[in-house]
């Protein structure tokens, strides 16, 4: 199976070589059709996979400051990918966000037909109006993580982040690890599945609660206190989602991500041992 990667040199581009060691990794823009065409041609893939777009520098508060560049990458992108694959019947992937809705709706979780309700970053409306944009084609597969994390120190890793700061606030999330989410978006490829798909562990956990273990596991000196959820305002410049996702369509695939306890402290204990190798 050929693999087109874009967005390859990034911190999602690099988890996909992980699964697909010899995707080819072109560097053409990907909301230039000359460019995407000609790449497409050249290379005649099986699958395409955009991990291409713009998440901001240190974080999603650069999009609000950025807003042509964000939308260049993370609409504009798409929907070019959309209309190239879909003239030649190449099926893609492509990455979404989790982060497109507020709260728990009810209990249930958000399922992937419910219409998105966060609006409270660029980044957020942005990765919104893509899925908007390209969830009527056929032939795309479109997967939703959230805040992911792994046992690296790559500083896009969640657990990384949260390490950094003196205060976290303790609303129960869905969040998604690495390991797990690369396995099961492998079998998805396999399957060609296509559609949208919530891409988060089993359960929730807060972002204090992985400081918590962070504690217990990798560094009993380590403080932080906790930080009111509106008092958030005051560190970052827009607003951050915190939502809960339902997990039935994937497990209705058979496919299932670990309880997220699990999965956060077997990547605490690898983040451990690979900051003591250090
Ligand atoms: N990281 C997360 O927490 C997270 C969570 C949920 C979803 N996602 C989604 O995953 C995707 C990748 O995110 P990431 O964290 O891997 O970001 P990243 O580390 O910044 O990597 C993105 C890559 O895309 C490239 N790129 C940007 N604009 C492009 C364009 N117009 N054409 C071709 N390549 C372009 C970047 O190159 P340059 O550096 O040269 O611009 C970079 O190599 C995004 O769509 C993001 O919304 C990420």
């Amino acid at each position: 199976m050929k693999v087109l990667l874009f967005g390859g040199r990034g911190f999602m581009g690099q988890q996909f070589l992980q699964i697909y060691p010899d995707a080819v990794v072109p560097s053409a823009d990907i909301a230039d059709p000359a460019a995407v065409a000609g790449v497409l041609d050249r290379e005649k893939p099986d699958v395409v996979i955009n991990a291409a777009g713009k998440t901001g520098t240190p974080n999603v508060d650069w999009c609000e400051d950025h807003k042509l560049e964000t939308m260049h990458a993370n609409v504009l992108g798409p929907i070019v990918l959309a209309e190239e694959c879909g003239k030649r019947g190449i099926y893609w992937v492509h990455l979404s966000s989790g982060c497109i809705y507020e709260g728990d709706n009810g209990g249930r979780g958000f399922a992937e037909t419910d219409e998105t309700n966060f609006t409270g970053s660029f980044y957020s409306r942005s990765k919104a109006l893509c899925e908007r944009a390209i969830r009527e084609f056929p032939g795309i597969l479109i997967l939703r993580l959230r805040m992911p994390f792994d046992g690296s120190s790559h500083p896009k890793n969640l657990i990384t982040k949260l390490a950094k700061y003196a205060r976290v606030n303790d609303e129960e999330n869905s969040i998604t690890c690495l390991t797990d989410f690369l396995e099961a978006t492998k079998k998805l490829i396999e399957r060609r599945a296509t559609g949208i798909y919530n891409m988060v562990n089993e359960g929730t956990i807060s972002p204090y609660r992985i400081m918590e273990l962070y504690q217990e596991i990798v560094d009993p000196s380590h403080s932080f206190e906790h930080l009111p959820l509106p008092a958030q305002s005051q560190v970052t410049k827009v607003g951050r989602s915190n939502c809960i996702l339902a997990t039935g369509k994937l497990k209705g695939e058979g496919i299932q991500m670990r309880p997220i306890e699990d999965a956060v402290k077997s990547a605490l204990l690898e983040f451990k041992k690979s900051s003591s190798a250090k």
